[in-house]
């Protein structure tokens, strides 16, 4: 695969990073990931100005990425990923190398610039069935609006879930309900769908705005607002929503089924809006 790599497109093997490199030593980075459908960017814009945002709450030197666009695209090109149903192009930034200090590197450290794309395959059973999910004890910081690449409490819950049976991790916090290790995520009670505000407990899913403006458009409010426990565990449907989990319904949470146990029929109409906008026909959708 030809990745990129601090302005050259390069085979992935013929890159090296340094052991200082503040991403490898302090996690000091922040990345994105973007789906292509057909070799076609998925909300690519807003994926940069995410990026961008991120550079800036961290005080990044350079917090603009005009290649962000360029390359990724280039990516998917020379990779030949066009024609892949869907494909994924990961792309992250560090504070740069420089000796290992907590103090931030001497003014004019370049910041290290890395991507590569990979074709992704979507788990249609997961879609058109649903999954379980468990929730989790938020261990997380307050920043969670920020895309960053220190992602252990993720890791450690994503690797719970499944070694649950589960799929997804869904975090707890307080008693309110925040987002998934890899998704934003989102209940339907009485056709009102409810998620989490946009504080710094959740990252501003790209995902996440397309439904809610796609429910919007549909006719189903939304209310962004704490989302209790209480409500979570009683809620009519559950969807988590993500680049990589598209919209996902979640049938079973922590063992118990979610309303009927099956996708139910709003978490559908999500589905159904959603994958037109991607211009991919998903499986077996209604
Ligand atoms: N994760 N919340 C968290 C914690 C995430 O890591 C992600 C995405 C989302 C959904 O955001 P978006 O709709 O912009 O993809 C929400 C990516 C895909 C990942 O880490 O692989």
């Amino acid at each position: 695969m030809i990745s990129y790599f601090n302005g050259n497109f390069v085979p992935a093997g013929e890159i090296h990073i340094s052991p200082d490199d503040r991403g490898f030593l302090l996690a000091d980075g922040i990345y994105e990931v973007v789906r292509f459908y057909r070799g076609v960017p998925f909300r690519l814009e807003q994926h940069r100005r995410r990026l961008e945002a991120g550079a800036a709450a961290l005080r990044f030197e350079r917090c603009e990425f005009p290649e962000f666009e360029p390359v990724m695209q280039r990516l998917v090109e020379e990779n030949r990923l066009g024609d892949e149903e869907s494909s994924t192009v990961y792309f992250q930034v560090t504070r740069g190398v420089a000796a290992r200090s907590h103090a931030f590197p001497p003014a004019g450290t370049a910041a290290t610039v890395y991507a590569a794309a990979r074709p992704f395959v979507r788990l249609q059973n997961e879609i058109d069935d649903g999954v379980a999910a468990v929730t989790v004890r938020d261990d997380r910081w307050s920043r969670c609006d920020i895309k960053s690449i220190a992602l252990l409490p993720n890791t450690l819950a994503h690797q719970a879930a499944r070694e649950q049976g589960a799929v997804e991790a869904i975090f707890l916090r307080d008693g309110l309900v925040q987002e998934g290790s890899h998704s934003n995520v989102l209940c339907v009670k009485n056709g009102v769908a409810h998620t989490a505000p946009l504080t710094g407990s959740v990252l501003p899913g790209i995902t996440r705005q397309v439904v809610l403006a796609l429910c919007r458009d549909e006719g189903i409010p939304v209310r962004e607002e704490d989302v209790p426990d209480s409500l979570f565990r009683d809620a009519d449907e559950i969807a988590i929503v993500g680049t990589t989990v598209e919209v996902t319904p979640v049938v079973e949470l922590d063992g118990k089924p979610v309303g009927a146990g099956e996708p139910g029929p709003l978490v559908r109409v999500m589905q159904e809006r959603f994958f037109a906008q991607t211009g991919v026909r998903a499986g077996n959708l209604p």
